[in-house]
């Protein structure tokens, strides 16, 4: 266990925070799988586990039931070496699987889910933090041999104790679930009993799946889509008892909670690469589309935008708007500020989630907090949201993911319509929060009388064709980004494509990137520039044009290798990527496709894992 101190000031007091940090077992940010039924499970917690593989991908683990037996097989790395490293004879219909992002302690095979208890009855993943597991560890579990250093195996020991002190399995679970503090979904193994497989929730997402003659649980809907779209939600402290015929919920005290399942509205073949080399090529050509889903979506019946009225009356009656998010969230977010100040006149201020948390601005009366996150599930955004609605302020979570916690607990949630992203680095999500907020921001007031449909149907064309030129992009990419340093540079909207961009290019390629202010240049980061440093220079804003152009100069007259990226009544002819004209305001949502191409062809050629870069996660569940 660590224990980290954090110091903050807030209101001329001195406030000290004191986190416990477990070694090897905080794994908030992984994805379970768990199916019963009468197929063999081998290849459905498999593929299942591939399909939450965004989650993490540190190591993986399946555990399968079989004539009383359960057998157990954990890997370091990638699902792929999973499957390689499974028993081929292996059979059985009842099973669970895991696949892990470590966030502290090394991603090795012994601290690999499944864990399971001293005489191997039960059989456990989960997927969350258990912060008091060194209590529980003195008050209950002095005796046992623990064979890693997990909170996970605490939970799993813990199950087995209270079973042998005679309850039953699922009095155990419950009982457990009472002295667990943290987060947690699990799936859970009975090698006794042969038809039943038990999860229980807290904090951390889980979802079950009802199927004809089988059930199963996952992290998420995509890993089990394919088998079936009836789902339900599962809230906090609640258990699981799952058979082939039955799902049947309850509350920590035993209660039996009635709930009707949902359908899910994801077609599996949003979730299936098709004929493409990667996700995120996918995705980046997905985004016409997407825009025009929007567009459909947030339509009535006479082609005028409509939202929900409580939505658009709560940011009428704020006096500030504040929007919360991270990574490309925020650089969406950036792009808001914009759309809300200059369409609705509605003062907007955008702040990091991680860092609002401990640095607080000042607050105007009545402000409202939008959280903007594709997953739903960003820790860092929930730390505030959980903050500002303890002080009594309203809440409205923008979100790719229904039913996500971030869309369950904001008093409003707004749906981005991009279809499952699955690539771990976002790209038709942040378009489609740029879309659904200058929808938004036009809704509330517009000032300026922009058709925003009419526009983003221009946008949604100018992008198709951007996304026919790849091969000039792959060109570009090979040419220009060849160096361990690449700079974007812009003014205005276009320093936020360039933020975006840089973040794109340095995530997936991991080319040191950074986008900058064009005008700061002067300030700093030109001495950064030497023979032959990349820079990539948008301009898609005619107040500025002439000023970046001047930037240019400034870094070529350096050595630098230029590439421009411009709107075409800009352009000039040495310019390499040109985007027809569109409205300027909402030229991001273009202006970013040359940069998603640009970063996904550099990591292509560098033979970067495209789809789960290093390091990283789709869904970011730690602070
Ligand atoms: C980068 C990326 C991340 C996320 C960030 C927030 O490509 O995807 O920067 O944008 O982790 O995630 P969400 O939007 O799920 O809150």
């Amino acid at each position: 266990m660590r224990i980290i101190f954090t110091f903050y000031l807030e209101k001329n007091q001195v406030y000290i925070v004191v986190q416990k940090n477990n070694k090897n077992g905080d794994l908030n940010m992984c994805g379970i799988v768990g199916y019963i039924g009468f197929e063999d499970v081998k290849e459905i917690i498999l593929s299942g586990l591939e399909k939450l593989e965004y989650r993490g991908y540190d190591s993986a683990g399946i555990a399968i039931l079989n004539n009383n037996e359960v057998y157990v097989c954990k890997e370091k790395g990638r699902i792929a070496k999973l499957r390689e490293r499974i028993d081929g004879n292996i059979s059985g219909t009842v099973g669970i699987g895991h696949t892990r992002w470590a966030t502290h302690g090394v991603p090795n095979k012994i601290n690999s889910h499944p864990h399971q208890s001293s005489s191997k009855r039960f059989t456990l993943v989960h997927n969350g933090i258990i912060e008091n597991e060194d209590e529980l560890r003195e008050k209950y579990l002095n005796d046992v041999n623990f064979t890693s250093d997990t909170d996970t195996e605490v939970i799993v020991q813990l199950i087995e104790k209270f079973v042998e002190k005679g309850e039953s399995v699922e009095l155990a679970i419950r009982h457990t679930m009472s002295e667990l503090e943290g987060s947690y979904a699990l799936a859970i193994l009975d090698k006794e009993d042969m038809d039943t497989l038990y999860a229980a929730k807290n904090k951390t997402p889980l979802l079950a799946g009802r199927g004809e003659g089988f059930n199963m649980i996952g992290s998420d809907a995509m890993a089990m889509i394919s088998l079936t779209n009836s789902l339900y939600e599962i809230e906090d402290k609640e258990m699981l008892k799952i058979t082939r015929n039955n799902i049947e919920i309850y509350t920590i005290y035993g209660n039996k909670v009635s709930r009707e399942p949902y359908k899910a509205e994801i077609d599996a073949s949003d979730i299936e690469k098709g004929t493409y080399p990667h996700y995120m090529m996918k995705e980046i050509e997905e985004q016409p589309f997407v825009i025009r889903r929007i567009m459909s979506q947030y339509s009535d019946e006479n082609g005028n935008i409509h939202m929900e009225p409580e939505i658009i009356d709560s940011i009428r009656a704020c006096d500030k708007l504040y929007i919360i998010a991270c990574g490309t969230s925020y650089h969406a977010g950036l792009i808001g500020k914009q759309f809300f100040e200059k369409i609705s006149g509605k003062p907007t201020e955008v702040v990091i989630a991680s860092e609002f948390i401990y640095n607080m601005p000042l607050l105007t009366e009545k402000p409202l907090f939008m959280f903007i996150s594709q997953s739903g599930e960003t820790a860092d955004c929930r730390a505030v949201l959980v903050k500002v609605k303890e002080m009594g302020f309203k809440t409205l979570t923008m979100t790719n993911t229904k039913g996500s916690t971030l869309a369950r607990e904001a008093d409003n949630a707004l749906l981005l319509y991009a279809g499952p992203e699955i690539a771990v680095a976002s790209t038709k999500a942040y378009t489609a929060q740029i879309a659904v907020l200058a929808i938004l921001a036009a809704f509330v007031e517009n000032k300026i009388n922009i058709n925003v449909f009419q526009e983003l149907s221009k946008i949604a064309y100018t992008m198709e064709t951007l996304c026919d030129d790849k091969d000039n992009y792959k060109k570009l990419a090979e040419k220009y980004i060849n160096n361990s340093h690449c700079f974007y540079i812009g003014r205005c909207m276009d320093y936020y494509v360039c933020l975006e961009a840089a973040l794109k290019l340095k995530e997936i390629s991991y080319i040191h990137t950074e986008g900058f202010a064009a005008g700061e240049l002067k300030h700093g980061p030109i001495a950064l520039i030497e023979e032959k440093t990349p820079v990539i220079a948008v301009i898609t804003q005619e107040n500025i044009n002439l000023n970046t152009r001047s930037n240019i100069k400034e870094v070529k007259a350096r050595g630098a290798s230029i590439l421009v990226i411009s709107m075409r009544k800009l352009s000039q002819e040495t310019d390499e990527i040109v985007i027809d004209d569109i409205n300027e305001l909402l030229a991001p949502l273009a202006a970013i496709i040359p940069g998603q191409y640009l970063a996904y062809y550099a990591a292509l050629k560098k033979g970067c894992d495209i789809d789960k870069p290093r390091n990283l996660a789709k869904s970011v569940t730690v602070e």
